[in-house]
């Protein structure tokens, strides 16, 4: 197989968060953002939906030449990422890879945590795949996990009414009900693309001992460390240091809105999944 770029996919937006620390970790290789935004929000869609839209989208980045997917989207790594992994990529492309969001934040949560006592924030889909508590489990499980579904940020922060009074009032009732759910909490996960876009109203609303954990420095430290021992996929990755955007969606709207989630502006491109089908590698 030619090298090619990282594939990063989110339903939207929200994943420019996650590939702004993978740039600035790994500035090297070429990335290859595609964003569903004819189709977002994944959040509150059915299993069958978030899984059938994620592969769509990343047949298309491997039709595009990425030898590496990362979903950057919770929602798409609770809900299609083990199906990707187990049902997909055996038959259809053996040597390449899909990588989630999940996995890493999981793997460092237990070592952040004093009283053992975690909270997860996210997006209905991800808070009732329970995919936190039961990955939390395999490498923590003595850590005592409670959730809390924060169904209007996502819209929130798509409308860059992030730190208006309106999204104070809502941050509030999430934050309020997280901790009566358990007082001991001391640390909560971000588990959504967009939240980290809310952290000076969490920071300033929440209980002065909670540590809020931000994925996008997390996911890029593990990405390193897996290029790191798996070299057989590191020298797939074309390095020339080249970033593009596309979605499926307006280009122009795409264009004027990432800034506020990759903190510069960007040129997108609209393209057709339908356009890029993809024909499975030769095993
Ligand atoms: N990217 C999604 C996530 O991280 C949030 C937006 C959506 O609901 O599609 O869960």
């Amino acid at each position: 197989m030619k090298s090619g770029p990282i594939g990063v996919f989110d339903s939207g937006y929200g994943g420019l968060t996650v590939l702004k620390a993978l740039t600035s970790t790994l500035p090297q290789y070429d990335y290859l953002y595609l964003g569903d935004n004819a189709r977002v929000p994944y959040g509150t869609r059915s299993f069958e939906t978030v899984y059938q839209y994620t592969w769509e989208c990343v047949q298309a980045l491997f039709s595009m030449g990425c030898p590496l997917v990362i979903l950057a989207c919770n929602t798409a790594s609770a809900k299609a990422l083990r199906s990707i992994q187990q049902e997909k990529l055996p038959h259809f492309a053996p040597n390449r890879r899909v990588l989630g969001v999940i996995r890493p934040t999981t793997e460092e949560v237990g070592l952040l945590s004093t009283s053992k006592h975690v909270g997860i924030l996210g997006t209905p889909g991800t808070i009732s795949s329970d995919s936190y508590p039961i990955e939390i489990a395999k490498f923590y499980p003595e850590l005592k996990v409670s959730q809390e579904a924060c169904p209007l940020w996502v819209p929130l922060v798509e409308n860059n009414q992030h730190l208006s009074e309106g999204a104070s009032y809502f941050v509030q009732q999430h934050l309020e009900a997280l901790q009566q759910r358990d007082p001991q909490i001391d640390t909560v996960v971000l588990g959504c693309t967009h939240y980290p876009l809310l952290l000076p109203l969490l920071e300033k609303q929440a209980p002065k001992n909670w540590r809020f954990l931000a994925q996008g420095e997390l996911v890029a430290g593990k990405l390193a460390e897996y290029l790191q021992r798996h070299p057989e996929m590191e020298s797939q990755l074309s390095t020339q240091g080249q970033r593009r955007f596309l979605t499926t969606d307006s280009a122009a709207s795409f264009s004027e809105k990432a800034a506020l989630f990759y903190g510069e502006a960007v040129q997108a491109e609209k393209i057709e999944l339908d356009h890029y089908p993809f024909t499975p590698d030769a095993h």
